[in-house]
């Protein structure tokens, strides 16, 4: 269990109220405010650190990811299989299922699309992708947006190309495609990065950390907005200087896969990095895996919540084409979404853990709070022990609370309220 600044014992269970409004009602009251590092002012691809610093450049720019990005990838269903039709497939479906609609709007190719470059060093697709200008031309003819791939290193993970001496030439060969969202994944970066810094890990970083800044520069300079999502798997602590080299969300962690201890192991170390979050700049615990490999349907509402409260992404990563209606369901609920995408834009955090049972709370606009309650464990809970810890979530009485994924309001309820939790599953409310 990961023990932050947070914490408070009581009664040998641990508290954890970093980042939520203690005190009743009260907004902006919150322990471990925005850092230094990740200022509470939005920042975009498109706009430098120094110039986004002032509000009055601030106004006038638009905001890149004003709450977390919404849309899909390649990635976790179709590596390196992947191709134009998929693309084109998931495009058709995101519109036909419905899932535009509800916010999922980017549509993004992972690893695996790049070819050779040319005699003047441009990058071209490979035969998997044959004209990629015609196909953003047909993601945004269906009113999506389109996200690419590559690395700061020589190669990306799966060994195709990288940009490593291409950013600017890159940057600008993806704004001619019409290019919406850079994923710049370190892989063989970590090579370069030894190499020239051997034994010496601050210098490492401090060559990461300018990778990233050039590509962001390079982004800058093609003047075309791009969500730029950084890949380095939560390396040298990245929160804290993501927001610094123009990042709007930023991997925390390694890699997900479609199975239950994985998936929940990184949503729950989570807790505590709630204060590095806000509009323009979100931690990325990496792409949902909701409808992918064995999950139950309670896991993946588990997945769902857990990725909502983060106000994290949600980039689905399942095949479209054989998406499940009740994985729909899950993928599309309109309250879960919006705890996701609330305007405040507050990340939530671990109220209590209990052993496999944990409450975590998400700051909504209005003074609501989202509140989790989730049961990690094999066998179902009845919650005997717990109370719901209204008190650290800043509410002094009873509260009118709403179930979200029984779609039912459930009137008034006090600190004492029970609910048996399956096995894996979760309990989302809404209260205010
Ligand atoms: C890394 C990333 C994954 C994916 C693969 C592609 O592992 O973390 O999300 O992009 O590379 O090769």
């Amino acid at each position: 269990m990961r023990v932050g600044s947070g914490m408070m014992r009581v009664g040998g269970l641990v508290l954890f109220v970093a980042g939520l409004a203690v005190g009743a009602g009260a907004q902006g009251t919150q322990k471990g405010a925005a850092s230094g590092a990740a200022s509470t002012q939005p920042r975009t691809a498109g706009a430098r650190p120094t110039a986004a610093a002032t509000p009055r450049n601030a106004a006038i720019q638009p905001v890149v990811a004003a709450t977390p990005p919404m849309g899909w990838n390649s990635w976790n269903y179709f590596a390196g299989k992947v191709t134009d039709k998929d693309i084109r497939d998931t495009a058709d479906l995101l519109v036909s299922s419905g899932m535009r609609d509800a916010g999922y709007v980017y549509v993004n190719i992972d690893d695996t699309w790049e070819g050779k470059r040319d005699t003047d060093g441009k990058i071209q697709s490979n035969e998997k992708f044959p004209d990629m200008k015609a196909l953003a031309d047909y993601v945004h003819s269906k009113g999506l947006k389109l996200g690419i791939y590559s690395s700061p290193g020589p190669q990306t993970c799966a060994r195709y190309e990288g940009s490593l001496n291409h950013e600017e030439q890159d940057a600008a060969t993806y704004a001619e495609w019409g290019i919406d969202y850079l994923k710049y994944d370190l892989c063989s970066y970590g090579g370069v990065m030894k190499a020239q810094a051997p034994n010496d890990p601050a210098g490492q970083n401090k060559l990461m950390h300018e990778a990233y800044e050039k590509m962001h520069q390079a982004i800058v300079k093609t003047g075309r907005p791009m969500v730029y999502s950084l890949c380095q798997y939560g390396m040298d602590s990245v929160w804290e200087w993501g927001p610094q080299v123009g990042a709007n969300l930023w991997r925390t962690t390694g890699d997900i896969s479609a199975n239950f201890d994985r998936m929940s192991l990184i949503g729950r170390s989570q807790a505590g990095l709630a204060k590095f979050a806000g509009p323009g700049h979100w931690n990325d615990p990496d792409m949902l895996e909701v409808g992918n490999g064995r999950l139950t349907l309670d896991e993946n509402m588990t997945h769902m919540t857990l990725w909502a409260m983060l106000a994290a992404p949600l980039i689905a990563g399942n095949n479209l084409t054989e998406m499940k209606p009740e994985i729909a369901a899950i993928l599309m609920n309109k309250e879960a979404i919006a705890i996701d995408q609330d305007a405040l834009g507050r990340q939530g955090d671990r109220v209590l853990a209990d052993g496999p049972l944990e409450i975590w709370a998400k700051p909504l606009k209005n003074g609501a709070k989202a509140v989790a309650i989730f049961n990690f464990g094999e066998s179902p809970s009845e919650m005997r022990k717990d109370n719901l810890h209204l008190k650290e979530m800043g509410f002094a009485g009873a509260v009118t609370a709403r179930d979200v994924w029984a779609g039912k309001d459930l009137g008034k309820i006090t600190d004492a309220y029970k609910v048996t939790i399956p096995k894996h599953g979760v309990v989302l409310l809404v209260v205010r």
